[in-house]
């Protein structure tokens, strides 16, 4: 694709010109966005980038074997994987409160994120720069900055990073003037898989505000289980719309889905035993910008498999309940 390949090119000259000689900072969270900024970025600087994913336990079960696979084997940067799981169970031991909990995996991470900046500036090679991946619609909904429309590739402020006392990045944001689909485009054409492309929408406090109620590692473990089967149900039913419509076209499939623990257990009765386990509650809506959404009208043979492979196969769960309400009242998510 012509188009492609020059705003690439473009995109990689821009960073090339701007970073010089000097390193790169990313913090990668397996989301489109950064993926493809760290790709756009391997290409203009290779090995000056740092790549650091800061692992907080929270993602989808695969998610981060896929981030490392890809920012590790296809990608020649220097990738950093911070395994902080047990250090996040710990901090969001007890909390219930659904901000309480967004706020401690916010903040975690940066802590997170910076203990590696000043370790890797520990060699005599300061890393100068801080790579990130705001696209437009960012900017306009934080109201943050006002470019006039016109794309500004590198800016030396950015009051959303709580940087600590006496530290300081430039940022390059070279996605400040796409939309999310040119983003995906972007991705796709610097060879980034479909899973990672397509990636639904997925909350940055990852699965803590999927269980309601505290968060602990075994109710960790039957949330990724119960989710992973959901995902891969409805990722096959989404392939057949795509087929019936000859489009790969979110508007023709189900926009989010995902399985929801709640803080409840529920009697049941497997074989001759009498059961008192979990249930999982299964949500899937239609949506296009997240703002207002669908329940989906699933069919019943995809509702009933989900929910007899999740009893069948999910330890722990005897139950599957299907959220039936959209938003507004509802919100997507639970918390
Ligand atoms: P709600 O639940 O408000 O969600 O209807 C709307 C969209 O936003 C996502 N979401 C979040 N994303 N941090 C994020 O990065 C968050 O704290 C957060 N909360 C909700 C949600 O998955 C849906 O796509």
């Amino acid at each position: 694709d012509w188009t492609m390949d020059s705003i690439i090119e473009d995109s990689v000259a821009a960073i090339r010109a701007e970073v010089g000689d000097d390193r790169v900072i990313l913090g990668l969270s397996g989301g489109v966005d950064s993926s493809v900024v760290a790709a756009l970025c391997a290409r203009a600087i290779g090995k000056q980038l740092t790549c650091v994913f800061v692992n907080h336990g929270l993602l989808r079960k695969g998610e981060p074997e896929e981030v490392e696979e890809v920012f590790t084997k296809q990608f020649d940067v220097d990738f950093i994987h911070v395994h902080a799981e047990e250090r996040y169970l710990e901090l969001l031991s007890g909390v219930t409160d659904p901000e309480e909990k967004r706020r401690i995996v916010g903040t975690q991470f940066w802590k997170e994120f910076f203990a590696v900046a000043e370790d890797l500036a520990q060699d005599g090679r300061p890393v100068k720069y801080l790579a990130q991946g705001t696209i437009y619609p960012d900017i306009i909904e934080s109201g943050a900055r006002k470019t006039g429309g016109k794309a500004s590739t590198i800016k030396s402020h950015h009051n959303l990073i709580p940087f600590p006392e006496g530290v300081h990045f430039d940022l390059i944001e070279p996605l400040d003037h796409f939309f999310k689909d040119e983003v995906r485009a972007l991705g796709t054409a610097l060879g980034l898989p479909d899973y990672i492309v397509h990636r639904q929408p997925f909350p940055g406090p990852g699965l803590a505000i999927r269980i309601i109620g505290d968060v602990d590692g075994e109710k960790l473990t039957i949330l990724k289980n119960a989710d992973a089967i959901v995902r891969e149900e409805l990722d096959a039913y989404n392939e057949r719309l795509f087929a019936e419509t000859g489009e790969r076209n979110s508007e023709h499939a189900v926009w989010q889905y995902f399985a929801v623990l709640p803080d409840i257990k529920s009697v049941g009765v497997m074989g001759d035993e009498r059961t008192y386990a979990r249930p999982v509650i299964l949500r899937a809506v239609e949506s296009s910008d997240a703002m207002t959404a669908d329940w989906a009208r699933l069919p019943y043979d995809v509702l009933a498999r989900i929910s007899g492979r999740i009893v069948a196969e999910v330890p722990g769960v005897n139950r599957v309940v299907y959220d039936i309400t959209s938003k507004p009242p509802a919100t997507i998510e639970w918390e």
